[in-house]
């Protein structure tokens, strides 16, 4: 059957049923399915309907299909124009175009609608190509989509916390391939036109090879990155911002002790692989907790997470701890946001020293702070 469908089907009907068909008629409409734009199928029997997802590039065989076999009558709609389609008894189709009077939106369409994000996909940061996050038209990898949604969410939340600033001196621990780093950056440099400096640090020596060649490679003049360990960076007093993904198990607490330190305003850390308080915990207020392995695991995640986020009320910080993202995009998805307001909460040193006491264990920030005395 030759037939002309156009790109871009929003949603549709196809209608008029042969005889003997057994489906009455059959919807379809775009939906997002595993991060992949698909046509919803849905057939309709007289008391039942079957849902079919097709992939954009076998929906023309799909549509053929429907019509040699069950159906005389087809509506499909893109954003701007209906075409009508009627197959008449001698097999010929007879097609015809008009322009919508309102446009058809995806959004109304689609239940499974779009969440915006402040970098939507489709805008071009380029060393996110290269990073393998996205493709050249700004279309991002099925791969590193969950990764996408993460630093889009991390970036949200830094923009509703900044909207008074001017100019940033920034510092991002443990940042790895510098997912974020790069997006922070592209975003707070190229679209809000901000005089920002970033930092990257890591341990992997060829990882910040890669990034400073990067950064060079799209003129990002301000962004740095450095090898080294956390434990051991140099306090600097012009840090405004530092910003943790991910640093494993007490990177993290190195990265909170060096912010408290340097009274830098603005913290925000997404924790992973607490294993510290795991590792030694004591325990036999909470042995019926800590004698099951999976719990111990997550209870000493928290516990480790509640600590720091009181030791940064301690030193003046107004401290948050929320999900940052959904679990299914990560299970470490607990970000601590911390504001310098420089109001001490001198009340919850002795809960986090009777705790303490009760764990019997290490534990990084605790020990830095309350045994060095900062
Ligand atoms: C899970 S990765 C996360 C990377 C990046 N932030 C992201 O979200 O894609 C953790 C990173 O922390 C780095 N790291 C762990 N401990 C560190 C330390 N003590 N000093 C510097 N970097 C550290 C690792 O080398 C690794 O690249």
């Amino acid at each position: 059957m030759e037939i002309n469908i156009p790109d871009n089907i929003i949603k549709g009907v196809i209608s008029s049923k042969k005889k003997d068909s057994k489906y009455e008629k059959c919807h379809l409409k775009r939906v997002t399915f595993s991060h992949e734009d698909v046509i919803q199928f849905s057939l309709y029997t007289e008391k039942q309907v079957f849902h079919t997802n097709v992939s954009l590039n076998d929906v023309k065989d799909k549509i053929i299909e429907l019509l040699d076999k069950y159906f005389n009558n087809m509506e499909l709609q893109t954003s701007d124009y209906t075409y009508g389609y009627r197959i008449t008894s001698k097999g010929k189709v007879l097609s015809n175009k008009h322009l919508n009077k309102e446009k058809v939106s995806l959004v109304d369409v689609n239940n499974n609608r779009k969440k915006k994000y402040l970098i939507e996909e489709g805008t071009i940061v380029e060393p996110l190509i290269d990073l393998g996050v996205m493709m050249k038209d700004g279309k991002v990898t099925k791969a590193q989509y969950d990764k996408f949604r993460q630093i889009n969410r991390f970036l949200e939340i830094i923009d509703d916390n900044i909207k008074d600033e001017r100019s940033l001196n920034i510092i991002d621990f443990g940042c790895g391939k510098s997912y974020l780093t790069f997006i922070l950056y592209y975003y707070l440099v190229r679209v809000k036109k901000m005089d920002v400096k970033i930092t990257g640090l890591d341990l992997k020596e060829e990882v910040i090879h890669d990034c400073n060649k990067l950064a060079e490679k799209y003129g990002y003049k301000n962004l740095h990155f450095y090898c080294g360990d956390i434990k051991d960076y140099a306090a600097n007093t012009n840090i405004d911002m530092i910003v943790t993904l991910h640093a494993c198990d007490t990177a993290t607490d190195f990265a909170l002790y060096h912010a408290i330190n340097m009274h830098v305003k603005y913290i925000f850390s997404v924790p992973c692989c607490q294993h510290e308080i795991n590792n030694n915990i004591e325990t036999t207020y909470m042995h019926s907790v800590t004698k099951f392995g999976i719990l111990k695991e997550r209870l000493s995640a928290i516990l480790t997470d509640a600590i720091r986020a009181n030791i940064l009320q301690y030193y003046g910080y107004k401290t948050q701890v929320m999900e940052f993202v959904d679990i299914e995009n990560s299970p470490k998805n607990l970000l601590v946001r911390a504001i310098l307001t420089n109001n001490k909460n001198t009340n919850v040193k002795k809960e986090i020293d009777s705790l303490m006491k009760e764990l019997n264990t290490p534990q990084t920030l605790y020990d830095l702070c309350f045994k060095n005395n900062i």
